[in-house]
């Protein structure tokens, strides 16, 4: 894990503070920026692009007033000039009004194979610099078994799946094999995110539920579903921000301490991974320990893991990744997905790592914010706080 250099360190650039030496070692120019900030809400208009017998957990994805507002407000600390906008239709013409220098995005998308993609393609068309992935990054890991299938070709651990088109596709003989063992295997929608579809019925331990649960997710989310074999263990996340470098390396990179899922704290009979009824219903009671209790070998995989699903799927900027460590396999920890667009609200994953870290919420979007600014060679105005640790 890196430490944030204090501000005004000569280190290279800093997520946190956003500088890093310019050619001649010389600070950049200091000057505001005129950011627009882009997020899909919570609306009656998200609400309408939606097919009228889309499942209650649609929205789930999308952002509330509160979470705008808090982006907001942490730019507008930076001494950036701040506007927020619907990444809708409408984009297009509002952002040429603004004319911002910068866009940030939390843009999830209400519809479409690759909706997390779609604000990206327009601001590329546009000309516009924006903060987390670009466009072939966004479309790859909201696509898990796309994902997969890069980490694959990379050798980086990740359950063993098949992608359904049709719920009468012949089961995998292997995943056929693990049922017949008395294993189980966990079905999901393949494009969702915040546990959308991944309910108590998500664990399946025949042929015939696998068949019956894919019909059910392929009809209500309208798109693939993910068959996995199910990986017993501990559930931890990691997440980071700012970016390699030009060869690589790890670059200005800060990787937060991984936490993870206390199964214990939750009423007996909870599913024992993290559902849709954890991630929201519960959101309020959620029990986590961050740092997770691991062994330090253990810790520095995931988070060598991490930062190589980052650089495979040509993240930018921020992501978390998700893991379960396999009990039949040594802890292994395996891959379940990247999230390159993660939830950014006062008590999503990964802002509880970014506290655990010292960091406040706003210094994460700040910092996210910064890492964006930095690689797109514009000035960023030093107003953060000294956050150097000792
Ligand atoms: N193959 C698997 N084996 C065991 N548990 C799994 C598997 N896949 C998913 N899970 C459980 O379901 C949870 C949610 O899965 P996943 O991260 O794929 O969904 P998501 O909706 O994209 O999540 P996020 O909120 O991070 O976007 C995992 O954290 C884990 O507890
Ligand atoms: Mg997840």
């Amino acid at each position: 894990m890196t430490a944030a250099p204090a501000a005004g360190s000569s280190d290279d650039a800093d997520p946190l503070t956003g500088h890093g030496p310019s050619h001649n070692g010389s600070r950049p120019a200091l000057r505001p920026l005129r950011v627009a900030v882009l997020h899909n809400s919570k609306s009656d208009a998200a609400r309408a692009l939606l097919p009228a017998d889309a499942p209650r957990d649609a929205l789930a994805e999308l952002d509330s007033q509160r979470g705008v507002q808090d982006y907001t407000n942490a730019l507008r600390e930076l001494g950036h000039t701040v506007e927020a906008f619907e990444g809708d239709l409408h984009l297009p013409q509002a952002l040429a009004q603004f004319g911002p220098d910068i866009c940030f995005n939390t843009c999830e998308g209400v519809r479409g194979d690759s909706r997390e993609a779609q604000v990206p393609a327009l601001l590329e068309m546009l000309g516009l610099p924006y903060t987390g992935g670009k466009v072939l990054a966004l479309a790859v890991t909201l696509d898990k078994a796309m994902t997969k299938r890069v980490l694959a070709y990379h050798g980086l651990p990740t359950p063993r799946f098949q992608e359904f088109h049709h719920p009468d596709e012949p089961l995998d003989p292997a995943l056929a094999a693990r049922l017949a063992r008395g294993g189980a295997l966990f079905v999901k929608p393949n494009r969702e995110g915040t546990g959308k579809g991944i309910y108590k019925d998500a664990l399946v331990r025949t042929a015939a539920g696998v068949r019956e649960r894919v019909a059910y997710l392929q009809a209500a989310y309208r798109q693939t579903v993910l068959v996995e074999e199910y990986v017993s263990g501990r559930d931890v996340t990691c997440g980071l921000v700012g970016n390699l470098d030009a060869l690589g390396g790890p670059g200005s990179l800060h990787v937060f301490p991984i936490s993870e899922i206390n199964y214990a704290n939750y009423p007996a009979g909870t599913e024992p991974f993290y559902s849709y009824k954890l991630k929201v219903d519960l959101a309020d009671d959620y029990a986590y320990w961050c740092p997770a209790p691991l062994a330090d070998e253990l810790a520095a995989e995931v988070r060598r893991l991490t930062i190589e699903t980052f650089r495979v799927c040509g993240c930018l900027d921020i992501a978390r990744v998700d893991f379960r460590l396999d009990v039949e396999n040594n802890l292994q920890p395996m891959i379940l997905e990247i999230n390159a667009l993660p939830g950014l609200a006062y008590n999503s994953d990964l802002t509880l790592c970014a506290q655990a870290d010292g960091w406040s919420h706003y210094q994460l979007l700040q910092a996210y914010f910064n890492a964006a600014a930095q690689r797109s060679g514009l000035s960023v105005p030093r107003v953060l706080p000294d956050l150097s640790r000792a």
